[in-house]
């Protein structure tokens, strides 16, 4: 029998719940081309919002073409740029033949270096020796509008992991390429979205930077408690088993609603419950999960300097104000500036998100395996 929940892959259809007003935000903007940016650490459901906002606007709109771009792997322009003539002639042919027509039509001098191979998804290959686009990307800058215009399309470029962008060798003066030509687009929107907070922060919301109020910024949140309830009772229910409130009340909370590992643990959950799930099978479901992750928990630990576990143990403790004399001194903390020090290590390491000045594990499972196991 097909499990109920997923995680580490898209949510899709009866798998994605709640995110009504994030959907329909998003919808909007992309049929209206309005450029969009999403921010939230990593694992939130960034991937799987777009992805249904971009079916519902296509569904809306059949004269709208979505494309998506990964920037995961990619730590240079020649491969961005690629990756970008790829994804938008794809999104915007039906047929191969067509694909090849536009390779053709729309770039006069690159042709040769592009290849497109036949097969069900339009593959669209283009030669790795770019570098000359680097001097001259008008042409695949501006590739998604002039499609769109000869073809009467609007065309939205959804770019994942965006913030790859300042790792490239001249980050600045890329940006200042990239947001000269798309701020003239009048067919294109783009949607950019990234799980590193503060380097997101920094390319869209510093005044000196070219992204500087590109679009409408959204910080997704996690998952609301009661929705998550109701998922849950809902598809224990469609494979004819159970789940009382009171468990599923659990799951959100031992998860603080992170909504990767909420359907991890209601997956864990589910495997143990004959016909109905109680808080007891939840709770020997977590310290199921926890023990699966401690090793790599561990590693992570290993990691962090003697400082950084100080402040840690601090923050989990729930100190108010770790930077009074006092606190510093029971958590061994050498000084004001060691926190601030181990805060944006932590930060930068994917350890902490900063919500205004609010520091919090991205983790909640690793946050709940140092309290009880590491610190104890
Ligand atoms: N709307 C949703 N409803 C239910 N579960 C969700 C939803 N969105 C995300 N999830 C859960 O969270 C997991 C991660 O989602 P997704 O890959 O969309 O997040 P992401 O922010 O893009 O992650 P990453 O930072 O790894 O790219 C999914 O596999 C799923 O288990
Ligand atoms: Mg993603």
């Amino acid at each position: 029998m097909e499990t109920p929940f997923v995680f580490g892959k898209i949510a899709t259809e009866k798998n994605f719940t709640d995110r009504e007003q994030e959907t329909a935000c998003l919808v909007q903007n992309f049929v209206s081309l309005i450029n969009t940016i999403i921010i939230s650490p990593r694992r939130w459901g960034k991937s799987s919002l777009v992805n249904k906002a971009a079916e519902l606007a296509m569904e809306q709109d059949k004269n709208l073409r979505v494309c998506h771009i990964d920037l995961f792997n990619v730590r240079n322009e020649e491969h961005f740029y690629s990756l970008l003539v790829q994804k938008v002639i794809a999104a915007t042919s039906n047929r191969w033949e067509e694909a090849v027509e536009s390779a053709k039509k729309f770039f006069s001098r690159l042709i040769p270096k592009i290849s497109i191979s036949s097969g069900p998804t339009n593959e669209v290959s283009v030669d790795s020796e770019w570098e000359e686009v680097k001097y001259n990307p008008d042409e695949v800058l501006d590739l998604a509008e002039k499609i769109a215009r000869e073809k009467g399309l609007k065309v939205v470029v959804c770019v994942d992991e965006f913030q790859n962008i300042a790792e490239f060798s001249e980050p600045d003066y890329f940006q200042k390429k990239l947001r000269s030509h798309w701020q003239h687009h009048q067919h294109v929107a783009y949607c950019l979205y990234g799980s590193k907070r503060h380097m997101m922060l920094d390319v869209f919301t510093n005044a000196s930077k070219p992204f500087y109020k590109f679009g409408n910024l959204i910080f997704l949140n996690k998952i609301e408690a009661s929705c998550l309830v109701e998922f849950f009772q809902g598809r224990f229910v469609d494979t004819g088993k159970r789940i009382t409130v009171e468990a599923s009340r659990l799951i959100a909370g031992l998860t603080d609603n992170h909504p990767y590992y909420a359907q991890q643990l209601a997956q864990l959950s589910w495997l143990r419950t004959k016909e109905v799930c109680t808080e007891e099978t939840v709770r020997e479901a977590h310290a199921a999960l926890v023990e699966q992750l401690s090793l790599l928990f561990v590693t992570i630990t290993e990691a962090l300097t003697t400082q950084q576990l100080n402040y840690l143990r601090a923050l989990i403790a729930g100190e108010k104000s770790i930077s009074s004399t006092e606190v510093m001194h029971r958590y061994r903390i050498t000084s004001t500036t060691s926190i601030s020090r181990s805060k944006a290590a932590l930060v930068k390491n994917d350890i902490l998100d900063n919500q205004a000045g609010k520091y919090s594990f991205q983790d909640p499972i690793y946050a709940y395996w140092l309290k009880t196991q590491y610190f104890v």
